[in-house]
């Protein structure tokens, strides 16, 4: 099943409830958030107090993407604030195993037993110029891979076509695992590349401006998702 996951990165800040409800609708499977801190990425924009509202507001999987550099010590607050996927970059931890086991730790070990309840995934991302084998030996601690088609900052760049190998061998190795690990694809994803992608491996993707930017979401997520499958 191919997933969409459209980023709020491109919606209306001052209308997230209105925004939120409105991907409900138009047939969303993740709610992409992308947190960015001035440091790990030349860009800043939102933290755990927003993810917690959007909580209380859609049952929707939130889908958390950490561009946070260092990132263990704002994982507990993600957990807490009810994000359903926790993405880390590879390139922000020096020790990615910790970080990684770091994640499970925090929802086992949380003090509110509605969070010790729920089952966070644990993601990993790969910046364009990372090399796959960054991950290679931690690929049993993830539920997700997500690879860069952009670098990371900003919503509305161009698509990097070289990610598409980087797809392919990324498949390749979640097969090897023999584990049900996700292939997500953020960055530049819209009419054009979206069909590439998917056959590259990918199952989910990530669409900020080619689902924000024309103002029909419901179109939008119906058309992307149709190419996706053609
Ligand atoms: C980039 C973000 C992406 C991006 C997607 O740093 O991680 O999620 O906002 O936006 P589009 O689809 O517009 O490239
Ligand atoms: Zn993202």
């Amino acid at each position: 099943m191919i997933k969409i996951a459209p980023s709020i990165l491109s919606a209306d800040f001052s209308r997230l409830k209105e925004e939120i409800e409105a991907l409900e609708q138009a047939g969303a499977d993740y709610i992409h958030v992308d947190v960015m801190d001035g440091h790990f990425v030349p860009n800043i924009t939102i933290g755990p107090p927003v993810v917690a509202a959007l909580r209380r507001r859609t049952k929707l999987p939130l889908d958390c993407h950490l561009m946070v550099e260092p990132v263990d010590p704002y994982i507990p607050a993600f957990v807490e604030a009810g994000a359903d996927i926790i993405t880390v970059h590879a390139e922000a931890s020096k020790h990615l195993d910790r970080t990684l086991q770091h994640i499970r730790d925090c929802v086992v070990n949380s003090p509110s037993e509605e969070t010790r309840s729920r089952f966070c995934r644990v993601g990993v991302s790969l910046n364009p110029a990372t090399p796959l084998s960054a991950i290679q030996h931690v690929m049993d601690r993830v539920d997700m891979v997500l690879i860069m088609s952009v670098n990371p900052g900003f919503g509305g760049q161009a698509f990097i076509p070289e990610a598409l190998e980087k797809v392919r061998q990324a498949r390749a190795m979640i097969e090897a695992t023999g584990r049900k690990i996700e292939l997500q694809v953020d960055g530049g994803v819209n009419m054009k590349t979206v069909r590439s992608v998917i056959e590259a491996g990918a199952d989910v993707f990530v669409a900020g401006a080619a689902v924000f930017g024309g103002g029909d979401y419901k179109k939008a997520v119906k058309e992307l998702k149709r190419e996706a499958k053609k």
